[in-house]
């Protein structure tokens, strides 16, 4: 099986992305599989195939740029046209896990691993994600969506009361499209607004304001398709910072993955349900991370958020969750791709 490796890309997620592609390209079954891997830099150029094995077998935490104009490598589209048989896109973040690319993909008409174009764009904006699962009655967290040209005509102050009246201080500020907490802050008081709300601005003309709940951060993982979903065992994050932030996720030693997490039979049921109504509430297909605030002794499940394209290195919490429940990595990568070509 032929399989084109899409790594790095656009968003701010992309050295995020490189560690999980060479994770992933490392552990497919040589005898099964021909990997090529793709290089996507943060402009959106494509390198050639051999250009890209040698960037994802080295040792950068970026793909080089591209010293021309046009984005795509011709030979590239070629070889995606005759000789791939499917895209696995490792990109998270906007131009990657948002739908963008998996259109491109459909309109070559070209298999991929995950999400589908609708799926990917609901779960990659937090806004429409969370107007969904308000719809499929998911529960979670009070949120409050603004947008650029909203805030440019409204005053700052008037509108931190008006959150701070809706949702109590203190509130998380964060882009509607964008991973890994890249751009999200919590707000206290009125002078951490005004900077919180330029940081998100930054990467999303469009943000949500979100009330700030009590509880532990627990994941799960889910495969597969239509009836046949599976959804792995819960995990916890234990980490020392405000929130599970980008340094706490990708930086500070001292974060914990606990797996399985400590929590009540009752609580991991509850988790699974709702793992699979997310999932399917927005369409999923083959994989996504859901990501959770529980608090037992108030009876408090939320659901936090579904990652289409989570996090993929060895010491990721989705195939860590998996790896509890039987599934290695190998595994998954094999069951990802058959989903994908069936
Ligand atoms: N957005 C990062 C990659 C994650 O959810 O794991
Ligand atoms: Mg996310």
């Amino acid at each position: 099986i032929n399989i084109a490796l899409f790594f790095g890309g656009r968003s701010a997620e992309h050295e995020v992305s490189l560690l999980s592609a060479r994770s992933i390209y490392n552990a497919f079954s040589k005898e099964k599989y021909e990997i090529s891997p793709v290089a996507i830099s943060k402009k959106g150029f494509f390198h050639s195939l051999e250009e890209s094995k040698k960037i994802l077998l080295g040792d950068k935490n970026k793909v080089p740029e591209l010293d021309r104009e046009n984005i795509l490598d011709l030979k590239v589209l070629k070889v995606l046209e005759e000789k791939i048989d499917l895209v696995f896109p490792v990109l998270h973040g906007p131009y990657g896990e948002d739908g963008k690319i998996q259109g491109f993909l459909d309109t070559l008409n070209i298999k991929y691993v995950g999400c589908d174009l609708l799926s990917s764009a609901v779960g990659m904006d937090k806004a429409v994600m969370k107007e969904i699962f308000s719809y499929h009655n998911i529960p979670q967290s009070k949120f409050k969506v603004l947008k650029k040209e909203e805030f440019k005509n409204q005053n700052t102050l008037e509108i931190y009361n008006k959150f701070v009246e809706d949702l109590k201080v203190p509130f998380f500020i964060k882009p509607a499209n964008m991973g890994s907490s890249i751009g999200i802050n919590i707000v206290k008081e009125l002078s951490s607004f005004k900077a919180a709300l330029s940081e998100a601005f930054k990467y999303d003309n469009k943000i949500i304001i979100e009330s700030n709940v009590k509880g532990r951060e627990i994941e799960s993982a889910v495969i597969g398709k239509a009836d046949n979903i599976e959804v792995s065992a819960a995990g916890e994050i234990i980490s020392t910072h405000d929130f599970y932030d980008y340094q706490a996720k990708y930086e500070d030693q001292s974060t914990e993955l606990i797996i399985p997490a400590e929590i009540s039979n009752k609580s991991k049921e509850i988790i699974k349900e709702l793992s699979i109504r997310a999932f399917k509430a927005i369409g999923a297909e083959g994989i996504s991370r859901l990501d959770f605030f529980v608090n037992e002794n108030e009876n408090m499940i939320l659901v936090n958020e579904i990652n289409t394209m989570p996090g993929f290195t060895k010491f990721s919490m989705y195939p860590l969750l998996f790896k509890e429940v039987g599934i290695s990595y190998m595994e998954l990568l094999d069951r990802l791709v058959n989903i994908a070509l069936t």
